[in-house]
């Protein structure tokens, strides 16, 4: 099944077979469920960032703090809060399972995701796809994926500041519902914003941080791994120091 995933993403020669990988069959589902056995280890933890308040201090956050998961969607969807909000087609909630050990923080939705509304729907997000699977985990069984940002940045441009301040008590509450033993910061944006640091995905990477007592790894972000196909070695490494963190415990 590896070997597919790798053949099928037109990895083959970059993203090198590992014994361990290609010797361990996949686990029943039954083990694949239990992944959420929460409890990422922190004893590799390297970067404890600043303890942030539990909601960014924006009006309407403590608001937000208190919310279910069905007002929390509603609140997304007429958010007016910021000058995505206009452009958009759909709001972009986020996908997957709510109980998930693992939770995928994106940058923000393009120009499908504006239109489905559902993060990482497009090039990236099948890409992004077969990357969980290689390590299996799946967003319709076992993973929580969502974005800094919930509304599409026009002409896909990055978030700003301002515009990643004003979501973040959403991305804060599905952090907080979830509970997520393990964050996966894909990208600069989301490594940056999270960490709070200008330090370079490249020595972001292979390390645990901190984000509020939560373990939280960077990695590249599929986007780029598309124009950057050469550094899908590193993703896969990255992969498999994630599939260790959550097999340590
Ligand atoms: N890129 C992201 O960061 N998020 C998406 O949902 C889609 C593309």
């Amino acid at each position: 099944m590896q070997e597919n995933i790798v053949k099928e993403l037109g990895l083959s020669p970059l993203w090198r077979k590992k014994s361990t990988l290609a010797e361990t069959p996949p686990p029943p589902a039954a083990a694949v469920a239990e992944v959420p056995s929460k409890a990422v280890s922190k004893r590799n933890v390297v970067n404890q960032s600043p303890v942030q308040s539990p909601v960014a201090d924006v009006s309407g956050g403590i608001r937000v703090a208190k919310m279910n998961w069905q007002q929390l969607r509603g609140a997304v969807e007429e958010c007016q809060q910021c000058p995505l909000c206009p452009t958009r087609i759909k709001t972009v909630f986020g996908v997957g399972d709510r109980q998930a050990t693992v939770m995928i923080i994106g940058e923000g939705p393009g120009e499908e995701e504006d239109q489905r509304g559902e993060p990482f729907v497009g090039r990236a997000g099948k890409l992004l796809d077969m990357m969980l699977h290689a390590i299996q985990l799946d967003r319709k069984r076992n993973v929580y994926i969502s974005n800094m940002v919930k509304c599409r940045p026009p002409g896909n441009r990055n978030p700003t500041r301002e515009e990643i301040e004003q979501c973040l008590p959403y991305l804060q509450r599905q952090i907080a519902l979830v509970e997520p033993h393990l964050l996966v910061a894909l990208g600069k944006v989301a490594a940056a914003h999270l960490l709070n640091t200008e330090t370079s995905i490249a020595q972001l990477r292979q390390k645990v941080h901190d984000y509020n007592n939560i373990p939280l790894v960077v990695t590249y972000h599929p986007a780029y791994l598309l124009r950057s196909p050469q550094e899908k070695r590193k993703s896969w490494e990255d992969l498999k120091f994630i599939r260790r963190l959550l097999k340590e415990h």
